[in-house]
């Protein structure tokens, strides 16, 4: 992992006591160098403060790249247009999970050893029968994917590379079978099997919309943009799911449980749960002529309401994954026959004249990539309730690679912030007879 330690530092300077500490600077292979502040409470008695960890570098990580003024994402080294365009989804994981682009015994060995990982066993469909059908798939994701370490001990020792590896592929190999499993059960329909003879995408399309009174073609339109929709989301450096999955692993929990933390992180509406929140949205504006209303509402101070699928803690341009998002919504629309899709007009819209107002101008707030995916996901036969559920089956690879990274690095420790205590200086029990 390319990082330099140079000789070039800060220094602090208490400006009452005058004391002063050098901090060192550390510089990475391309964007922001770092303050070493590691050093910082034995030097001075005084911790960081940085709320949302918004300049804050949890760790070193070879993975993923964003250039947020650039709107640039890299995996690798490689961008997330190319990849996009000339990858397909198990070479990108392949890629963060090795550092490396597979050659071709590599891939031909990876994609064998997912497909013939992608069955569940036979006793996890009895936790489905525990929820209510209407329950939101993210719930049965979240508590399934906990579930899967009743099943798998073989694979829970983090500290063993083989069971490190084994845990990596089952959760990639299985996550698709569970997404499907949870859309099937809301919709009472039985689950289907995965079937061998079928590549990722494809495989995850004929799990979710195949039925047994029929035979089931999966259209290589469909099959080719959910693949480049998983590749879109598959890691993204340290955002609020990796975090959590980072900072729970750093305990030593299993991977599986880890990897139901970073799902549970995800379906916030301020994170993957945004691109639900964008059609729920899109619905309720209804119409042109309200976007006007909502731009405002946006706008204003005292309103809660946040125009979803724009904004980003590190982008300050354009998310370069919605670009991509926004060509492929087209692409899919046309090849669906779909002329005119009312909502992706009104989507169109919205970001015209919320790029042109002056507040979001000011704020650097431009879509992201939760704009555009949840038209695609709906143009494909997918309830808003299931999106947030695609997003977590494509960054599960990015978790367990950032998961593998911190297993394997040597600086990380148990995570464990501090923070500025404001509450009660100590006092003495009060009896209740003198409350
Ligand atoms: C994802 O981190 C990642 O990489 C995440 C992700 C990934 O791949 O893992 O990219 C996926 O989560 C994308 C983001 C999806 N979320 C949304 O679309 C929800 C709407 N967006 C906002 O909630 C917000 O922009 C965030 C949560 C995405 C970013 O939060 P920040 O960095 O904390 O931004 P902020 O709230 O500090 O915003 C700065 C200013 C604020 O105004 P001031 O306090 O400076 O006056 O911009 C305003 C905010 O009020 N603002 C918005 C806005 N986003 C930010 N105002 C209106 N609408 C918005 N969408």
């Amino acid at each position: 992992m390319a990082d330099r330690q140079n000789t070039n530092s800060f220094t602090l300077t208490n400006n009452q006591t005058g004391e002063s500490v050098d901090l060192p600077i550390l510089e990475g292979s391309v964007g922001p160098g770092v303050i070493d502040v590691r050093a910082l409470y034995a030097n001075t008695g005084h911790f960081t403060f940085d709320p949302g960890f918004g300049v804050t570098g949890s760790c070193k990580s070879a993975l993923t790249f964003i250039d947020g003024d650039e709107g640039k994402l890299m995996h690798g080294g490689y961008s997330i247009d190319e990849l996009a365009e000339k990858s397909d989804f198990l070479e990108v994981a392949y890629l963060l999970l090795n550092g490396e682009l597979p050659n071709k015994a590599e891939k031909e060995e990876f994609d064998y050893a997912i497909t013939h990982h992608t069955m569940v066993h036979e006793q996890l469909v009895n936790f489905f029968r525990g929820f209510r059908r209407d329950a939101h798939p993210m719930a049965i994701l979240c508590g399934v994917t906990g579930a899967l370490s009743a099943f798998y001990h073989d694979s829970t020792d983090i500290n063993d590379p083989v069971q490190q590896m084994v845990a990596s592929r089952r959760l990639i190999a299985k996550m698709p079978t569970l997404a499907a499993m949870a859309f099937k059960y809301s919709m009472g329909q039985p689950f289907n099997y995965p079937r061998n003879d079928l590549n990722y995408a494809e495989n995850f399309l004929h799990m979710c919309f195949s039925v047994p009174t029929e035979t089931y073609e999966v259209d290589p339109v469909l099959a080719d943009a959910m693949d480049k929709i998983l590749i879109l989301h598959a890691d993204h450096e340290q955002n609020a799911s990796t975090s959590t999955v980072r900072l729970a692993g750093s305990s030593g929990a299993n991977p599986f449980a880890c990897i139901a933390a970073g799902i549970a992180a995800l379906w916030g509406p301020a994170h993957g749960g945004a691109n639900e929140a964008v059609l729920t949205m899109l619905d309720e504006i209804g119409d042109r002529s309200r976007i006007p209303e909502y731009i405002n509402k946006a706008r204003d101070k005292n309103d809660p309401f946040r125009l979803f699928g724009f904004g980003h803690r590190v982008y300050k341009n354009f998310d370069p994954r919605a670009k991509v998002m926004r060509d492929s919504c087209h692409e899919v629309l046309n090849k669906l026959g779909i002329k005119d899709e009312p909502l992706l007009d009104l989507a169109m819209e919205l970001e015209e004249i919320a790029l042109k107002d002056p507040y979001f101008i000011e704020k650097k707030l431009y879509p992201n990539v939760d704009f555009y995916s949840g038209i695609i996901l709906k143009a494909m036969g997918f309830p808003t309730s299931m999106f947030t559920v695609l997003f977590a089956v494509a960054r599960t690879v990015g978790w367990i690679s950032q998961w593998k990274e911190m297993i394997e690095d040597p600086l990380q420790r148990i995570g464990r912030p501090r923070q500025l205590y404001t509450g009660p200086t100590e006092r003495s029990y009060v009896e209740m007879d003198k409350r």
